[in-house]
C-alpha cells in the first residue's frame, strides 16, 4: 500500500501532523509551498480572502503525479474558514488522480467553518473519492490521542 501525503504549512501544525502519519505508515510527503510575494502589511488580510474566496496561488512543485499510490492524503490549516489556497492549487494540479480514494486532515485554531466541506467538493471536483475529512485543533497536535486517532482513521481508509 503506497500512500502519499500532500501538505501546506505556514506555522507548522500541519507539517507535524504530517509527519506523524508519514512515520506511521512509510509514506511519501509532498511539502507544497506559496512561492507568490505578499505585503507583509496586508498579507494576512490577503490570504484571508483568498481562501474564503477559495482563490488559488502560486506554488511549488506546481504539480504532482499520484498515479502511483493506492492512497492520497491532504493536510491543510484552515484559513478564513476553508482550506488554504495553497492545497486548492495542488488539488487542481494534480494528475493521475481520477478515482483514487483520498482523506483530508485540517489543523485550526477552533473555527474549522466550512473547511471539511470545502475539502470534500474540491477532491471530488477532480475525481477523487473523499473516504474521510477530519479536523484537528491546534492545542491537539502533540496529543497522543490525537494521533492515534488519525491513524486509526487512515488505516481504516485503507481498508476501504
Ligand atoms: C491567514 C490565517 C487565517 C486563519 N483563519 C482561521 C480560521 O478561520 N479558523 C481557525 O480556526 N483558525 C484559523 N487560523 C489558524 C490556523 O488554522 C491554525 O493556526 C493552523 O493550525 C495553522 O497551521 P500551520 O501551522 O500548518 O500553518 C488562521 C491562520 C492564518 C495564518
Amino acid at each position: 500500500m503506497k500512500i502519499c501525503i500532500i501538505y501546506h504549512s505556514e506555522t507548522g501544525n500541519t507539517h507535524h501532523v504530517a509527519q506523524h502519519i508519514a512515520s506511521a505508515f512509510d509514506a511519501q510527503l509532498v511539502e507544497v509551498t506559496d512561492t507568490a510575494s505578499y505585503n507583509r502589511l496586508t498579507r494576512f488580510f490577503v490570504l484571508c480572502k483568498m481562501a474564503r474566496c477559495e482563490e488559488k496561488t502560486l506554488i511549488e512543485p506546481a504539480s504532482v503525479d499520484i498515479s502511483g499510490y493506492d492512497l492520497i492524503v491532504f493536510g491543510s490549516p484552515v484559513w478564513a474558514f476553508k482550506p488554504t489556497p495553497v492545497i486548492h492549487a495542488i488539488i487542481d494540479g494534480l494528475k493521475g488522480c481520477m478515482g483514487k480514494p483520498a482523506v483530508a486532515f485540517l489543523t485550526h485554531g477552533g473555527r474549522p467553518g466550512q473547511s471539511d466541506e470545502t475539502f470534500k467538493k474540491w477532491i471530488e471536483e477532480r475525481g477523487m473519492v473523499p473516504v474521510a475529512i477530519t479536523d484537528i485543533h491546534c492545542t491537539d497536535i502533540e496529543n497522543e490521542k490525537t494521533t492515534k486517532d488519525l491513524i486509526a482513521l487512515v488505516q481504516s481508509s485503507i481498508k476501504v
